[in-house]
């Protein structure tokens, strides 16, 4: 009996149209007596611009239009949607879930729909989910989203994060067949480091306990990063049975330009392999992942056939990969 696979049959994705760039920013946060400047950001992180949404803007609006893209890039219609994962640590709401709502705004109904809540590398998480549900014959066409209004979280008078991040969303259509495909994923998480990267704060008795700002201690999320993601590289490779010379493209989370390069350089592979983005969307955290393959497959760089790496780290610390063929 032939295996059954899970293949990416479609990718999109959508930012908001407010694109501000590090000078921008730095004048707007030397008003409010913050002082930045956007050559300490291109030098530390290699961040230029990211997308802002606009207050009436939630990840469920950018999520639909990125879902929308990527359904007409695998010709699939909403309707044959039979399972819908978004990833995001800004949802419309409390609840229900994003994906609930994203839902019916592609106007179906009937299908799961939940969100999976693994901050910067919770489409990784979204996407191991979609392929052993696909594997397992749960699904066969499925729509994993992440999905960031990242803005919103962010503390404006701290300059240690609020010039890091961004707003976005990608997506992918994800649909059983015969042949790879997604080879292998590789997941983990260690909750004694919650405190390094955190949004301390949730809602009782009718207001906001805690602090509801991101809060990051930079360089230990940078140590674990770099250490993590070659773990998980190096696992989900030996899962599919392959080497660092099959990949053909690192597609990493967009944090920071100098973690994705020591990756690279752990895994022997010339920068030229490793699709770039951080530089015009910062980080948009669960949609950095599938904006940035999005970004790869429309601008010619990813072609069918190629073999890619997909990996993030993120608060938890959560992190993983994701081999597939493309
Ligand atoms: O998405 C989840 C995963 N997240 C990450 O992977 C982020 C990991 N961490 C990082 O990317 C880096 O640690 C940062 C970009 C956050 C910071 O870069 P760094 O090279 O580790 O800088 P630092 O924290 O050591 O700060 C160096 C200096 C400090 O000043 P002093 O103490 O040396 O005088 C900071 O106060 O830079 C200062 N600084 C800034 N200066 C201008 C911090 N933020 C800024 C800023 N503008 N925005």
């Amino acid at each position: 009996m032939t295996r059954r696979y899970s293949r990416i049959a479609g990718t999109g994705s959508f930012l908001p149209p407010r694109r501000v760039t590090n000078a921008e920013l730095a004048a707007d946060l030397a008003r409010c007596g913050i002082e930045t400047s956007d050559e300490w950001i291109v030098e530390r992180t290699g961040i230029r611009a990211r997308h802002f949404a606009d207050p009436d803007v939630a990840s469920s609006d950018l999520g639909a239009e990125a879902a929308r893209r990527a359904l007409a890039a695998a010709g699939v219609q909403p309707g044959e949607i039979d399972l819908i994962i978004v990833a995001t640590s800004t949802p419309d709401v409390v609840f229900p879930s994003t994906a609930a709502i994203l839902q019916h705004k592609l106007g179906i109904a009937g299908c799961p729909a939940f969100d999976v809540q693994a901050v910067c590398s919770g489409f990784i998480h979204a996407l191991a989910v979609a392929d052993a549900m696909i594997q397992s014959g749960a699904a066969s066409k499925s729509l994993v989203v992440g999905a960031e209004v990242f803005s919103r979280i962010l503390d404006f008078s701290d300059r240690t994060t609020c010039v890091l991040f961004g707003d976005g969303a990608g997506a992918v259509i994800l649909e059983a067949s015969g042949w790879p495909g997604i080879l292998a994923t590789d997941l983990h998480a260690d909750g004694g480091l919650v405190n390094i990267l955190c949004v301390p704060g949730n809602v009782a008795g009718g207001r906001v306990l805690g602090d509801p700002f991101v809060r990051m201690e930079g360089q230990l999320v940078f140590k674990h990063a770099i250490t993590v993601l070659g773990e998980t590289a190096r696992a989900v490779l030996a899962k599919a049975g392959k080497t660092e010379a099959d990949i053909d493209w690192l597609v990493p989370h967009q944090a920071n330009i100098r973690i994705m390069l020591g990756s690279a350089k752990k895994l022997h592979l010339p920068p030229e392999k490793m699709i770039v983005t951080v530089d015009q969307h910062g980080n948009t955290s669960a949609a950095s992942v599938p904006l940035a393959l999005d970004s790869g497959v429309r601008a010619g760089q990813i072609k069918r056939g190629q073999t890619l790496l997909l990996e993030a780290v993120g608060g938890g610390l959560t992190w993983g990969a994701v081999l597939a063929v493309f």
